[in-house]
């Protein structure tokens, strides 16, 4: 069975939680290439992963700052701590050593970190301010 976001992650926010499925399947598709041996075929899609989330990280920071939240500076540090992780296991796989199955699973633990911890903090937020209703 591969990764899955149970309900009570999404946000309300669509553009956000998309991001969050879309980084999800590609932890899959690493999984699975680690799975079938194949996990020097594991560094585009572990490319494409970092590239969504440096992505989905600015979309955050931008929506945050517009909507004066007050947990953005540490939402930053959150952020950055998490790239700096999924950077690692992208440079072991770009320098032919071998990933794991462990390392694949950091890679999902950092978005579920970024959604339990921080960004759901964000959605209540908003949601108090009568700007979002969650689902
Ligand atoms: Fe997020
Ligand atoms: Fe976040």
């Amino acid at each position: 069975m591969g990764y899955f976001l149970p309900t009570a992650f999404q946000l309300g926010i669509q553009e956000v939680d998309d991001q969050h499925h879309a980084l999800v399947d590609l932890t899959n598709v690493c999984a699975d290439l680690i799975e079938a041996g194949q996990e020097k075929d594991a560094c585009p899609p572990l490319k494409k992963f970092i590239h969504l989330l440096e992505d989905h990280f600015h979309k955050e920071e931008a929506m945050m700052e517009r909507m004066g939240y007050p947990g953005l500076d540490w939402h930053r540090e959150h952020h950055a701590d998490a790239l700096r992780v999924t950077q690692k296991v992208f440079d072991t796989c770009r320098a032919n050593e071998q990933i794991t199955a462990g390392d694949i699973a950091d890679l999902f633990n950092n978005v579920i970190m970024d959604i339990v911890r921080a960004d759901l903090k964000f959605a209540e937020y908003l949601e108090g301010r009568g700007d979002l209703r969650r689902p």
